[in-house]
């Protein structure tokens, strides 16, 4: 049988920006209860959400102070007990976020590790500097700065390799691993249906952090030794391995994605890998900017579906998250081809090889939020970068133009659920400035348009869950000599699918010959031509 997560799709909601049940400006759980019909009628299986157990906030809960708890800004345990029996009742399964790579240091382990318990200081990385006023290794963190922070009162030095307020954890001790399954299995027992775990690749760190070379702490940590071990372990002792789980893998490689995600090593069902999301990253930097460069996008595109394939993994296939700017925005149109770009983007990712995910607002066709002042930023890798930048050199408009195409707050911006005041997001405010186009983008424009964005998603879903050969088939990638046209065939039993591309705002010419029957697409018609943003499958049988 077909594992049921091959074809799903997941839809990832953003809590504190879906919907605002009690006016504060802040989404909610109470708020995601009422929209549960709205997501039924996308037809996903699947509800990823984003950390709402108790937290300080400073990375929007990726800060998790208290993993068995449900932070009073977002609802009660009661709220989410209704969620998750409501969203059962109609077919859909909760996915709950697992922050294990870190805790808050607000999180009581940290707290009582700060006093110097020895038991507790074993749940973190504590290290004696190299030298005097020197940390054990010069590593950078995620978010800017220094990944080593000084604790006078103990004279030692804790890893983070995000916000400093984010210590990481001791995977090596087998008491936090106990404590880590433990929380799984609170929630399994709740009936949450799966997990996303969070920066899942950087648990296993090296074995001791001297003659380390500098650079990001993560890309020293990423595929650490004991990672694959501690994986199997998790999920083995919690009794997951038949629920739908995927790792967020940080800077990973295919052989690693492979191991992760194939069914015969026992960790996970799928990766969500970002090599795709970095080829207009100038010199691999996220806020150094340029155009994409679309013959490593296809590069990168065919190696992940083939080999992953080859090997028998698994990928999460996405464009959007909370992490990402809005893809119509990065490698569409928002303009003229507006609808025409978001509907190719959405075909892409939708008829290839894993498991899509539709980040709120993506079926939209939601844009960057356009803010025109640091004020209007709340993130914290955001604000540093600015700085940063503004350290570097730059002008104050040049760094508020890289953080208006780069900034997580791109994707944060409340939902869009029609044109009145806070978009139907909230009746009183909105904790993040919502984009002026939401008079024409939203949820109730466009379930009266049938030809809209929100009706296209609907149709790819169902498509994956009607045809087997989208769920299963075989994928690979047609070279077809234009660089802003990319395709690829995927095939089962015989038949064959073909799904063409184009990421151009003109005309181009069609790459391949396509027979059969068109399975969808952006066009209301087949022309000798690829269109701009045109996307179209054909099946033959
Ligand atoms: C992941 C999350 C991101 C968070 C980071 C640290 O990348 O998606 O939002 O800031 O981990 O937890
Ligand atoms: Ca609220």
């Amino acid at each position: 049988m077909l594992d049921k997560y091959k074809s799903s799709v997941v839809y990832q909601i953003y809590v504190k920006s879906f919907c605002d049940s009690n006016g504060d400006g802040i989404g909610d759980l109470n708020g995601i209860r009422s929209k549960l019909q709205y997501i039924k009628s996308l037809g996903v299986k699947y509800i990823w959400l984003t950390p709402f157990f108790c937290s300080p906030m400073i990375d929007n809960g990726y800060d998790v102070s208290d993993y068995r708890n449900i932070n009073p800004m977002f609802g009660t345990m009661a709220d989410c007990e209704a969620l998750i029996r409501e969203a059962d009742d109609i077919g859909i399964g909760l996915m709950f976020d697992m922050v294990f790579n870190h805790t808050s240091d607000e999180h009581e382990w940290f707290k009582k590790a700060l006093t110097g318990d020895p038991e507790y200081m074993d749940y973190y990385i504590f290290r004696d500097g190299r030298e005097e006023g020197k940390p054990p290794v010069d590593w950078t963190a995620s978010f800017g700065g220094p990944a080593w922070d000084y604790v006078p009162s103990l004279n030692k030095w804790y890893l983070h390799q995000f916000d400093p307020k984010q210590p990481d954890l001791n995977w090596e001790n087998p008491k936090v691993r106990e404590e880590l399954k433990n929380v799984i299995r609170f929630w399994k027992n709740k009936g949450v249906k799966g997990f996303r775990f969070d920066v899942l690749n950087l648990i296993s760190k090296p074995e001791s952090f001297t003659n380390q070379p500098s650079g990001s702490a993560t890309r020293c940590c990423k595929d650490g030794r004991h990672v694959h071990e501690f994986i199997k372990e998790l999920v083995a002792d919690t009794g997951i391995a038949d629920m739908i789980t995927v790792g967020e893998m940080a800077s990973t490689t295919i052989d690693n994605v492979i191991r992760y995600s194939s069914p015969a090593s026992n960790e996970l069902s799928m990766c969500f890998s970002f090599h795709h999301l970095k080829v207009d990253y100038l010199n691999g930097d996220k806020f150094a900017l340029m155009p994409p460069d679309m013959n490593m996008l296809h590069d990168v595109f065919r190696d992940w579906q083939e080999k992953v394939a080859d090997g028998g993994g698994w990928n999460a296939v996405f464009w959007c998250n909370h992490d990402q700017p809005r893809i119509v925005s990065r490698f569409g149109d928002e303009g003229q081809y507006w609808k025409q770009s978001a509907k190719m983007l959405g075909t892409f990712v939708h008829l290839l090889r894993g498991t899509p995910y539709i980040y709120q607002g993506e079926e939209l066709g939601m844009t960057n939020g356009h803010y025109t002042g640091i004020k209007q930023y709340d993130d914290v890798e955001a604000i540093n970068y600015y700085n940063i930048l503004l350290k570097r050199g730059s002008t104050e408009s040049e760094a508020l133009n890289v953080l208006a195409n780069r900034a997580r707050d791109n994707s944060r911006t409340p939902m869009q659920w029609n044109d009145g005041k806070f978009a139907g997001f909230s009746s009183s405010g909105a904790w993040l400035d919502i984009p002026e186009n939401y008079k024409s983008i939203n949820v109730e424009a466009e379930e009266r348009d049938n030809d809209s964005i929100l009706n296209y998603y609907r149709k790819l879903v169902i498509l994956r869950g009607q045809f087997r050969i989208i769920a299963d088939g075989a994928v690979k990638f047609i070279d077809t000599g234009n660089a802003k046209v990319l395709a690829y065939e995927r095939t089962l039993d015989g038949e064959r699918l073909v799904v063409v591309c184009s990421f151009s705002g003109k005309e181009e010419n069609l790459p391949v010959m396509l027979e059969g029957d068109v399975l969808i697409g952006n066009y209301p018609d087949r022309a000798e031509v690829l269109r701009p943003y045109e996307a179209v499958a054909v099946i033959k049988y």
